[in-house]
C-alpha cells in the first residue's frame, strides 16, 4: 500500500513509521546497531533488541511522552532518518530534540537540516510547544550546524557530560523558544513544506 506521508515537503517527507520499517531487518533498526553514528553519542551503548526497538516505538505511538516520525526521501521513498521529541512536558509545554540520518548516502546534503526545521515549526504550531531543546557534544559539528542553521541558540556547555573510553566529551545545550524561533524562521521553513498546513 502506497504511504500517505503526516507531513509532506519538497524533498523530504516526515511520517509514521509502519510495522515494516520497524522490523529487524529494515534500516531503523540496524542504525541503532551501528557505532558509526554513536560517536558522539551514548545510544549504543548496548545492542539493539527488538524488545527495546518495539517499545520506544509503543511509547511513542500512545503519544505520551514522545513523538517519533521518519524521515523518508521522496524520491526514492527510503526511510533514511528520524525525528522525535522525548520527555516530552505537555504542562510546560517542551519537548527535547532528537534526529538521525541513517542511511550514509544521504548524509551530508542538507537533509538533517531540512527535517528539523519542518518537525520544529510542528512542534511550535501544531503541539503547541513553548519551548524546544537538546544536547550536542561540541566535537559533533555536523549537528552543530543543523541547530544552529535553525536557530537554536547555545545556552550552555556541561562539562565531560559524556564519557566513552578515553574520550571525555563536553556537551552543549541547546534550546529556543516559540516566540524567538517563530518570528525568525517560521517563513524560511514553510518554504520547504509542499504545502505547509499550519
Ligand atoms: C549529525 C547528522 C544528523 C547530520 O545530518 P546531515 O543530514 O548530514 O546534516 P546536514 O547535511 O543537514 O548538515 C550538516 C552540515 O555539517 C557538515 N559536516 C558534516 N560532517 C562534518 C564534519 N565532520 N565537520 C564539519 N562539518 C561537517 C555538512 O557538510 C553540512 O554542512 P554544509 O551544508 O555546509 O555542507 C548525521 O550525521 C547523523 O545522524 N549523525 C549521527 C547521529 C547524531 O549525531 N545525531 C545528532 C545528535 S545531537
Amino acid at each position: 500500500m502506497e504511504r500517505r506521508h503526516f507531513l509532506v515537503g519538497q524533498r523530504i517527507s516526515l511520517s509514521n513509521l509502519s510495522e515494516e520499517d520497524l522490523s529487524d531487518d529494515a534500516p531503523y533498526f540496524q542504525w541503532m546497531n551501528d557505532l558509526d553514528l554513536d560517536v558522539f553519542t551514548e545510544r549504543g551503548r548496548f545492542p539493539n533488541h527488538p524488545a527495546r526497538h518495539r517499545s520506544y516505538f509503543d511509547r511513542s505511538a500512545d503519544r505520551g511522552s514522545i513523538v517519533l516520525l521518519g524521515i523518508f526521501d521522496n524520491a526514492t521513498e527510503r526511510h533514511i532518518g528520524n525525528v522525535s521529541y522525548k520527555d516530552i512536558n505537555w504542562h510546560s509545554r517542551r519537548g527535547f530534540l532528537g534526529y538521525v540520518v541513517g542511511e550514509a548516502d544521504f548524509v551530508g546534503k542538507g537533509i538533517a537540516t531540512e527535517a528539523v526545521g519542518m518537525f520544529l515549526l510542528y512542534g511550535f504550531q501544531k503541539l503547541n510547544f513553548h519551548r524546544v531543546h537538546t544536547t550536542v557534544a561540541l566535537d559533533n559539528v555536523a549537528s552543530i550546524k543543523v541547530l544552529e542553521r535553525n536557530g537554536l541558540v547555545r545556552e550552555g556547555v556541561m562539562p565531560e557530560h559524556i564519557i566513552s573510553g578515553d574520550r571525555k566529551l563536553d556537551v552543549a545545550v541547546y534550546g529556543t523558544l516559540a516566540e524567538n524561533w517563530m518570528p525568525a524562521h517560521a517563513d524560511r521553513v514553510r518554504k520547504n513544506y509542499q504545502s505547509a498546513p499550519f
